[in-house]
């Protein structure tokens, strides 16, 4: 059987293969070893295991690239997937980020998945000793280390690295601006064709093209603004600040949390101003919260203000196509959480209270339909349908600094900014 190999494996492989035939006539077991290995790649997945080394199901295409160094502060996959203290294998890791597009998929400590598009930050081969952690889900399998972990590969060549598009036509990146939702620098939202999950520099500006808008500002990878100027003091931020690619396009970046990157029409053949269409993300039929058909004990609450001060949650899932009123609660209640808020149409959130003095809104306001159900609401832009298993939900104020009250003679001094690694505190 033929297979692919992963690129980086090809100069190891390559030099072994020199240094063997540069000592043939010494061959001893231990080279015979290697020239098998190197040889015969379909048989490196089972020989880079040491006693755990059986992976069942593993998907289609996707093969073992073998031990991986891995930096907490510096993710060699840089797409953090998630964590399972109980059930992590190597295929549940590998179907999750097979479904998020990635070409990479590595487990790390037992129990965490990331996902990746590029080997990042300096990460290179370890030794395979290194990775000794066995899945929590399966001791069969290797699940990376501290620090290490077992970097898994779907065959797909990785999409080159994303860029800030210089220009869509005549439309010319003015670069990355901060912006804020109480105060948006482009104060026009609109739907892009093909909804928020094809956002991207070309789908935005086309869009505000139509409308007769002269800027337009693609922010937090789904969202796309517009307007006749920059307004409310937004003004050019450093471009690292806009990370995100666009989730219809993942060559290019579409901004960061509260930050955008702004393209100008230079042309001079704008139509005249009109309305830009509208997001629902069901597809603009009406939508519901749902009041029945929920498991047992839970039951919707109210549309709730998010982000006007931050995120009203503090546990966010992977944005989910296929999200459900009942699916978000499920995952919910299944971690042990009292709440589920879902949001944008693909957003589910779980918590016990909710933080950031948020507030409730009319149930209209909830307008986007769900991702995997059109007639039932799933938030709007900065709003959340929000369901509870108490039957109620408690909300926290915006936090403040303690200045009074205080033991002793300690009194509150100010903010300080901690930039890069550097402690403050040493
Ligand atoms: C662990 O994950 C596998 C694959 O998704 C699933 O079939 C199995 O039911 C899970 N086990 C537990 C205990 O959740
Ligand atoms: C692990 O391997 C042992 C021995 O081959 C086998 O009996 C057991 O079923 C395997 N466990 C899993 C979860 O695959
Ligand atoms: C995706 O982005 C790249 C880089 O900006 C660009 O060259 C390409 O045309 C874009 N494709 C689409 C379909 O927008
Ligand atoms: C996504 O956006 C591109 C660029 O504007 C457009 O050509 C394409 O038709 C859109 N896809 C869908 C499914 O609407
Ligand atoms: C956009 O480009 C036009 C030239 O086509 C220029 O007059 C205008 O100042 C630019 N706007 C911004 C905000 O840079
Ligand atoms: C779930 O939450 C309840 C109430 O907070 C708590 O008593 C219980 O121990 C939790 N169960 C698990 C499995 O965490
Ligand atoms: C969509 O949601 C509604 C309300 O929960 C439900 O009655 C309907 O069966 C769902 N449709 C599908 C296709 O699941």
């Amino acid at each position: 059987m033929v297979r692919k190999m992963h690129p980086t494996l090809l100069p190891p492989i390559l030099f072994r293969l020199v240094a063997l035939l540069a000592i043939v006539p010494f061959v001893n077991t231990d080279t015979s070893h290697i020239l098998r290995r190197s040889l015969y790649p379909s048989r490196l997945r089972h020989l880079r295991f040491q006693q755990r080394d059986v992976i069942p199901d593993l998907l289609e295409g996707w093969t073992a690239v073998g031990c991986y160094t891995d930096n907490v502060a510096a993710r060699t996959l840089t797409f953090v997937g998630y964590t399972d203290t109980k059930n992590m294998t190597v295929d549940n890791c590998v179907n999750f980020c097979n479904t998020q597009n990635f070409v990479y998929a590595g487990v790390e400590y037992g129990q965490e998945c990331y996902c990746g598009n590029v080997i990042s930050n300096g990460g290179t081969t370890a030794l395979d000793s290194d990775c000794s952690f066995p899945c929590n889900g399966n001791a069969n399998e290797t699940c990376g280390a501290g620090g290490r972990l077992n970097l898994y590969w779907s065959g797909a060549v990785p999409p080159a690295a994303p860029v800030i598009a210089p220009n869509n036509g005549l439309w010319i990146s003015l670069g990355c601006y901060n912006d804020s939702p109480a105060t948006r620098t482009l104060t026009v939202p609109t739907a892009v064709l093909g909804g928020a999950s094809n956002n991207s520099v070309q789908s935005c500006t086309d869009t505000y093209f139509s409308s007769g808008y002269p800027l337009a500002g693609v922010e937090y990878s789904r969202e796309c603004y517009c307007g006749t100027a920059i307004a409310n003091d937004g003004a050019p931020t450093p471009p690292g600040d806009c990370p995100m690619v666009c989730s219809g396009n993942s060559s290019e970046f579409c901004g960061g949390p509260n930050r955008l990157n702004v393209y100008n029409y230079t042309g001079t053949d704008l139509p005249p101003i009109t309305a830009p269409p509208v997001e629902g993300g069901g597809g603009g039929s009406p939508v519901f919260p749902v009041l029945s058909d929920l498991q047992v004990g839970w039951s919707y609450n109210a549309c709730w203000v998010d982000n006007a001060h931050g995120r009203v949650f503090q546990t966010e899932f992977p944005d989910n196509q296929m999200l459900t009123v009942q699916g978000c609660a499920a995952l919910c209640s299944s971690k042990n959480f009292s709440l589920a808020g879902l949001e944008y149409s693909v957003q589910c959130f779980c918590g016990d209270n909710l933080v950031q003095g948020s507030v409730k809104v009319p149930d209209n306001e909830c307008d986007m339909g769900c991702s995997g159900n059109a007639t039932e609401a799933c938030g709007g832009r900065d709003r959340l349908s929000v369901y509870t298993s108490t039957g109620s939900v408690t909300t926290f104020p915006i936090p403040t600094v303690q200045t009074i009250d205080l033991p002793g003679n300690w009194h509150y001094s100010r903010c300080l900014a901690e930039p890069g690694a550097i402690r403050i505190f040493p």
